[in-house]
C-alpha cells in the first residue's frame, strides 16, 4: 500500500462542470468497531458502471485524512499495484467489467477529531456529522449527493462505553458479542440516500420515548437521546416533533416513512442540527429546555429547528440535491416550510416580522458585501462556506414568492407534482421550478433570475396624486446593484403585495389599474420601470406597498413622515404597520447620526417618540406585536441604511438619544405596562405568555433608560424563569449599573453546571456596549467556563462579540478586529468551519469610515497571508478582500 501526502488544493468547483460518476453505488455495508482510542471501519460497497462507462475506467473515490488498512476486491486482497491510496483519494486503477464489490478498511481516531466532521467524540459518546463532505473522513466513497445507495450498518462497541448503538433506518438485529465485553446492533435503511445523510451514534444517554400514529395508521416509535441527567429537558422538543409530524401531513400531505424516528442531542456541534435519515443529530441548544434555563426565544428556536430537520425528510432526504450548487433546493425550501409551521403554531404576523428582521440583519449585509453570491452559486472553493443566510433565508423568500405568484392552490399543486415526480431522486432548482410552471401554466423563465443573480434589488416608488382625476400614480424603478462577478443585472420579476389605505384607515379599491400585471392584491413588476396608475379614487389614499414583505428587496418610497405615521396607526397589514414605525424611527436615527458626526447634539422629531409610545399603549394590538414595535432599529440596521462611511460610535450615540426620548415621553405608559404585564401564573412557553413577557421586558428596558435602574435589579431577583432573569441581567449589564458585576457573579454561580446557560452569561458580557467589553471578552477566553474547542462557547463569546457588539468590535483603534483575527487563526488549527464563520463577521468592513476600514483591511490581510490556512478560512479571507 502506498501513501502520498497531498496539500489541500484550492481548486474551484463549477456548476457548469457537472458530470455524473462513471460508477453508481447500489449498496453499502458498513461495520464500525468502536474502541476507546481507535475505530476500525470496514466498508463493503457494490459498484456498477453506468451506461456509457468505458470498460476499465478507473474508480476514483474521495477521502479526507484517511488511513487505509486493507483493500479487497470481490473478496480477494488487492495487489499493491492495483490501487493507489492517499489521505485524500483512493483509486482502483482498472476495475473489472460489470458490477464489483470493494471492501475497504480504514482506521480512525475519533477523539482527536476536533473539526467535528466525520466521526468524533462528544462528552465520551461517538457521533458523526457527514454534511457536506464528512463521510469521506470515515471511508473512501463517492462522497457527493447524486450517488444514492442503500445502507446497512453494523456497530460494535464495549458495553461499558455505549449502551445505545444507532444508525439510519430500522433496527434489524442486536446482541452481545460472545466471549467479550462488547455488543452490537445492525440497522438497515431501505431508502436510497447520499452519503451526507448517513449517521452513526454510540453512547450512553438518557432517553425520552413517545409514539406517533401517521395519517395512514402506521405507528412510529419516537426517541430523543440526551446526555445523562438531561432527560427532563427534552419534553418540549418531543412535543414540537409530534406537532411537526402532524402539520406536514395536514399542510403538505407528507407522511413519515420508517418505523422509528430518533433525535440525538450533543454538546459539541458545528451548526444547529442535521437531518440524517431517521436519526437527526442536534446541537443541545435546539433540544434542551426548562423554564429555569431556557428563554422564550430558545423555546421558539427549538420548535423551529425540530420542525426544520423533520421536514427535511421529504425536502432534502426523499428528494435530495444533484450537487451542492443546488443546496437551496433543500435548505431554502425547508426554511420556508419551518417558517410556515411556526407561523401556524404562533402569531403569523410576529413570526413574519422576526423572519424579515433576520433576513435584513444577516442576508442583506451578505448580499451587499464582498461575500455576496446567488441563492444558487455557480462556483465554490469550499462548500461549507455556502451554508449562508443567502442560501437559507433568501432561498426561503424565493419559495415564498413562488407561492405568492402561484396562489395557495397552485403552490400546493406544484409541491405535489415535485414530490411525485422526483421522489427517490437527486434534483435541481430547474426541476423544482418546472413543477410550478407545469402545475400553474405560468412562464417562470425570468423567475430563475432569483436563483442566479446576487444582490438585493432596490425598488424606488414615487407616488403622485391627481385630485381632479381621482387618480394615483406610482412610478416603480428597480435596479439590482453590481456584486462580485456580476457587474450588470437584468430586471427581476418582483411581486409587490399592496393596498391603498383610505382616509378612514380601511383599504379602498381602484376601479382600474394599468401599467403592470395585477393579480388580486399583488402587482408584478417585470421591467426596470413601471408607471402604475390607479383610477376611480375619491380621496387621496396612502399606498401600503410590499405588504408582508412580499419580495426580498429594499423599497424606498416618497412617503413623507405624515403618511408613514398614518400607516403606523392604520395599516391593515400588520407587517407594514410595524415597518412604518421602523421607517419613522430610522428617519430620526439617520438624522441624529448625521448630527453627531458633525459634532452637533442629536435631535429627533418628538412625534417619532410619540408614535412609538402610542403603539406600546394600544390595547387593540397583541403584546408581542407591541413589543416588536417599540424595539428601535438596531445599530446594525442603521449602519446598513447608511451603507457608507459608517461610524458605529455616532450611531450608538444617536440611538441612545432616541431611546432616551422614548423613555422619557413614555415613562408612565411603560410603568403601567410593566405592572399590568406581570405574570398571571406559572411559567408557560406558549406564544401569548411569551408576548406578555416580551412587552414587559421592553418596558423595563425603557424604565431603566429613564433612570429607574433599581427596577431591573429587583426584576433580576424576582425572576422565576430564564426569560425574565436574562432580560433583567442584560439590561443591568448594558446600562453599566453598579450592580452589574454582582449580578453576573450570581448568575454564573447559579448556572455554572449548565453549559447552555453559561453561553448566555458569555453573550451578555460580549454584547455589552461598554468601553471595557473587549478586555472583558479577552479575559473570559481564559475563564474555566470557556473552551476554544467547543463551538457553542466560541459562538457565545467571540462570534457574538464580533457580530453583536457594534461599537466594541469596530473600535476606532482597531483592537476589536485584531482580537477577532487572532481568535480566527487560533481556531483554524482546531475547527476550520467555526473559524471561517467567525471571520465572516468582517463582511461589512468596506462600509466603515476610512480609519476603521484600514484597520479591518490590515487584519484581513494578516489572516490571508498566514501560512497553512484551512481552505475554509483562506476562501473567506480572499473573497472578503476581493
Ligand atoms: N443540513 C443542516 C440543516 O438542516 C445543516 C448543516 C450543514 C450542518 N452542514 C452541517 C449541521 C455541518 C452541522 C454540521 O440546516
Ligand atoms: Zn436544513
Amino acid at each position: 500500500m502506498e501513501l502520498t501526502s497531498e496539500t489541500a488544493g484550492a481548486e474551484v468547483v463549477r456548476l457548469v462542470d457537472y458530470v455524473a460518476t462513471p460508477y453508481r453505488i447500489d449498496t453499502v455495508h458498513l461495520d464500525f468497531r468502536l474502541d476507546e482510542t481507535e475505530t476500525v471501519v470496514v466498508a463493503e460497497t457494490a459498484f456498477t458502471p453506468r451506461d456509457g462507462t468505458a470498460p476499465g475506467t478507473p474508480l476514483v473515490l474521495d477521502g479526507d485524512e484517511l488511513w487505509l488498512v486493507e483493500a479487497r476486491l470481490d473478496g480477494a486482497p488487492l495487489a499493491a499495484t492495483a490501487y493507489e491510496a492517499s489521505e485524500r483519494r483512493f483509486t482502483l486503477k482498472a476495475p473489472p467489467a460489470g458490477s464489483f464489490r470493494l471492501m475497504l478498511t480504514t482506521r480512525l481516531r475519533p477523539a482527536e477529531n476536533t473539526k467535528l466532521m466525520g466521526l468524533y467524540r462528544s462528552s465520551g459518546n461517538w457521533c458523526t456529522q457527514c454534511e457536506a463532505e464528512g463521510f469521506r473522513r470515515i471511508t473512501y466513497f463517492h462522497d457527493r449527493p447524486d450517488v444514492l445507495a442503500v445502507y446497512t450498518t453494523r456497530i460494535e462497541a464495549p458495553k461499558a462505553l455505549a449502551k445505545s448503538l444507532l444508525s439510519n433506518g430500522n433496527p434489524v438485529e442486536s446482541g452481545d458479542v460472545p466471549g467479550t465485553d462488547r455488543h452490537f446492533a445492525v440497522w438497515h435503511d431501505p431508502f436510497p440516500k447520499p452519503s451526507y445523510l448517513f449517521a452513526m451514534v454510540a453512547g450512553t444517554f438518557d432517553t425520552i420515548e413517545d409514539r406517533f400514529v401517521t395519517m395512514s395508521g402506521r405507528e412510529v416509535a419516537l426517541t430523543i437521546y440526551v446526555e445523562h441527567g438531561r432527560g427532563a429537558k427534552a419534553g418540549y422538543a418531543m412535543d414540537a416533533l409530534k406537532r411537526s409530524m402532524r402539520w406536514d401531513e395536514e399542510v403538505f400531505g407528507r407522511e413519515y416513512d420508517l418505523d422509528v424516528f430518533m433525535i440525538v442531542a450533543v454538546g459539541d456541534f458545528n451548526m444547529g442540527a442535521m437531518e440524517n435519515k431517521g436519526l437527526n443529530v442536534f446541537n443541545d441548544k435546539y433540544v434542551l429546555a426548562s423554564p429555569r434555563t431556557a428563554t422564550d426565544v430558545d423555546y421558539a428556536h427549538i420548535e423551529g429547528v425540530i420542525a426544520h430537520e423533520y421536514f427535511h425528510n421529504w425536502t432534502g432526504n426523499r428528494i435530495t440535491c444533484r450537487d451542492w450548487f443546488q443546496l437551496c433546493l433543500k435548505e431554502g425550501l425547508t426554511v420556508f416550510r419551518d417558517q410556515e409551521f411556526s407561523a401556524d403554531q404562533r402569531s403569523r404576523a410576529v413570526k413574519r416580522i422576526s423572519d424579515v428582521r433576520l433576513l435584513k440583519s444577516h442576508q442583506f449585509p451578505e448580499d451587499a458585501g464582498p461575500l455576496a453570491h446567488p441563492v444558487r452559486p455557480n462556483l465554490y472553493k469550499e462548500i461549507n462556506n455556502f451554508y449562508t443566510a443567502t442560501v437559507y433565508e433568501k432561498g426561503a423568500e424565493v419559495v415564498r414568492m413562488l407561492k405568492t405568484l402561484s396562489g395557495a392552490d397552485g403552490f400546493r399543486a406544484g409541491m405535489d407534482l415535485y414530490f411525485d415526480r422526483h421522489d427517490g431522486m437527486a434534483a435541481t432548482v430547474e426541476d423544482f421550478v418546472a413543477c410550478f410552471a407545469d402545475a400553474t401554466g405560468r412562464d417562470l423563465t425570468d423567475f430563475m433570475l432569483w436563483y442566479t443573480q446576487s444582490g438585493t434589488p432596490e425598488v424606488m416608488a414615487a407616488t403622485s396624486w391627481d385630485a381632479g382625476a381621482g387618480r394615483l400614480k406610482i412610478v416603480f424603478d428597480q435596479t439590482v446593484p453590481p456584486t462580485p462577478g456580476q457587474p450588470t443585472k437584468k430586471p427581476m420579476p418582483i411581486p409587490i403585495r399592496f393596498g391603498l389605505v383610505g382616509p378612514d384607515g380601511t383599504d379602498v379599491q381602484a376601479t382600474r389599474i394599468t401599467g403592470a400585471t395585477v393579480e388580486g392584491d399583488v402587482l408584478v413588476l417585470e421591467a426596470a420601470r413601471h408607471e402604475v396608475v390607479f383610477e376611480g379614487l375619491t380621496a387621496r389614499p396612502v399606498p401600503s406597498l410590499l405588504r408582508g414583505f412580499s419580495a426580498p428587496v429594499r423599497l424606498t418610497s416618497t412617503l413623507d413622515p405624515a403618511d408613514q405615521s398614518f400607516l403606523a396607526a392604520n395599516d391593515g397589514d400588520p407587517f407594514n404597520r410595524w415597518q412604518a414605525i421602523q421607517s419613522l424611527a430610522m428617519r430620526g436615527l439617520i438624522e441624529a447620526t448625521d448630527a453627531v458626526r458633525h459634532k452637533r447634539s442629536p435631535t429627533v422629531d418628538g412625534r417619532i417618540a410619540e408614535a412609538i409610545v402610542a403603539t406600546a399603549a394600544l390595547e387593540t394590538l397583541d403584546p408581542d406585536f407591541r413589543a416588536l414595535a417599540v424595539g428601535l432599529p438596531s445599530e446594525a440596521d442603521v449602519a446598513r441604511e447608511l451603507a457608507l462611511d459608517v461610524d458605529p460610535d455616532a450611531i450608538f450615540a444617536a440611538r441612545e438619544h432616541l431611546r432616551g426620548l422614548v423613555a422619557t415621553r413614555g415613562r408612565d405608559v411603560f410603568a403601567d405596562l410593566y405592572a399590568r404585564m406581570a405574570p398571571e401564573g406559572a411559567y408557560a412557553p406558549d406564544a401569548a405568555s411569551a408576548g406578555r413577557r416580551s412587552l414587559r421586558n421592553a418596558a423595563l428596558d425603557y424604565l431603566v433608560r429613564a433612570g429607574d435602574g433599581a427596577a431591573a435589579v429587583a426584576a433580576y431577583g424576582a425572576a422565576d424563569n430564564m426569560t425574565d432573569r436574562l432580560a433583567a441581567l442584560t439590561i443591568v449589564v448594558g446600562a453599566d449599573l453598579t450592580e452589574a458585576d454582582a449580578l453576573l457573579d450570581d448568575f454564573h454561580d447559579r448556572f455554572a453546571d449548565d453549559p447552555l446557560v453559561v453561553d448566555k452569561w458569555l453573550m451578555v458580557q460580549a454584547t455589552a456596549p461598554v468601553d471595557g467589553a473587549l478586555d472583558r471578552v479577552r479575559a473570559l477566553t481564559a475563564h474555566p467556563s470557556f473552551s476554544i474547542t467547543n463551538p457553542n462557547r466560541v459562538r457565545a463569546l467571540i462570534t457574538t462579540f464580533a457580530s453583536g457588539n457594534q461599537t466594541q468590535f469596530n473600535r476606532a483603534d482597531g483592537a476589536g478586529f485584531a482580537f477577532v483575527a487572532d481568535r480566527v487563526l487560533e481556531l483554524d488549527r482546531i475547527n476550520p468551519q467555526v473559524a471561517s464563520r467567525l471571520l465572516s463577521t468582517f463582511r461589512s468592513w468596506r462600509a466603515l469610515e476610512p480609519r476603521r476600514q484600514a484597520y479591518a483591511e490590515a487584519e484581513l490581510k494578516r489572516v490571508a497571508t498566514t501560512a497553512g490556512l484551512s481552505r475554509d478560512v483562506a476562501d473567506i479571507a480572499e473573497r472578503s478582500l476581493g
